[in-house]
């Protein structure tokens, strides 16, 4: 899978994609990637302008952007627009993203892009969460790395990405490792019990109450069994 950001600070990249998970799976082949700088694309340095119709903000100039974008796009190319008024991302949309071979980001900066970039180019316009960054390059990075993980063979086990949060449409259990005790806290027995159908219905558990508490909104999408329904039950009665 390709990835090419389009962004003014192509440094920014150099240290989150040369360690961890993202440095292994470039050296492993599952991904490149690539940074284009719209800077180098202008003769005078400047990629922004005033906003037609007044107000505080500068605006991503048009051309700059244009001319990156036909540097990289192809016929395979899924554009991405990162910005605070897009779609919200979700697990979902990421592992569909894994799909895709060619991916180009536009890490916008200042008050955002030139609206003709959307309509000439119609990049899927995506924000990362309900707040608002200085530009997309953390949201780019972000993206990033929730799709390489889920490439073949990038994570050593593949369970580990199956069994996520959001993956399984619920928030995780509690997890936990040695010691077994820890400042007077005990790892809950049941996980010491070696009953792994136990286990399975302790963690499931957790995770219907967990997500209930903290995301109620999670439960709309997700596919339920009877016991499932049971246990909800009981944790509203709790
Ligand atoms: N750029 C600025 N804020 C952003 C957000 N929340 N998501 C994606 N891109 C952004």
């Amino acid at each position: 899978m390709k990835f090419d950001i389009i962004t003014i600070f192509p440094e920014f990249f150099e240290s989150p994609l040369s360690c961890g998970m993202l440095r292994l799976a470039k050296e492993k082949g599952a991904i490149t990637i690539n940074t284009v700088n719209p800077r180098k694309m202008t003769t005078d340095g400047v990629v922004d302008d005033y906003q037609f119709g007044g107000g505080a903000g500068m605006v991503f100039k048009p051309e700059p952007l244009t001319k990156a974008l036909n540097s990289v796009i192809t016929k395979e190319s899924t554009l991405i627009n990162l910005t605070p008024k897009g779609h919200r991302l979700t697990q979902n949309m990421v592992k569909e993203f894994t799909r895709y071979p060619h991916i180009i980001i536009i890490c916008g900066r200042y008050k955002g892009i030139d609206e003709r970039i959307n309509e000439i180019f119609e990049p899927l316009e995506i924000s990362i969460g309900d707040y608002v960054l200085s530009g997309g390059e953390v949201a780019a990075l972000a993206l990033i790395e929730g799709i390489t993980r889920l490439l073949p063979g990038v994570l050593g086990n593949k369970d580990s990405a199956d069994s996520d949060s959001f993956q399984t449409g619920l928030l995780d259990a509690p997890i936990y490792t040695r010691p077994c005790n820890f400042k007077d806290s005990k790892v809950p027995d049941i996980l010491r019990s070696g009953d792994h159908r136990r286990i399975a219905e302790w963690r499931r558990k957790e995770s219907l109450a967990m997500t209930i508490k903290r995301r109620p909104e999670l439960l709309s999408s997700t596919v339920y069994s009877k016991k499932d329904f049971e246990i909800l039950l009981e944790v509203l009665h709790e």
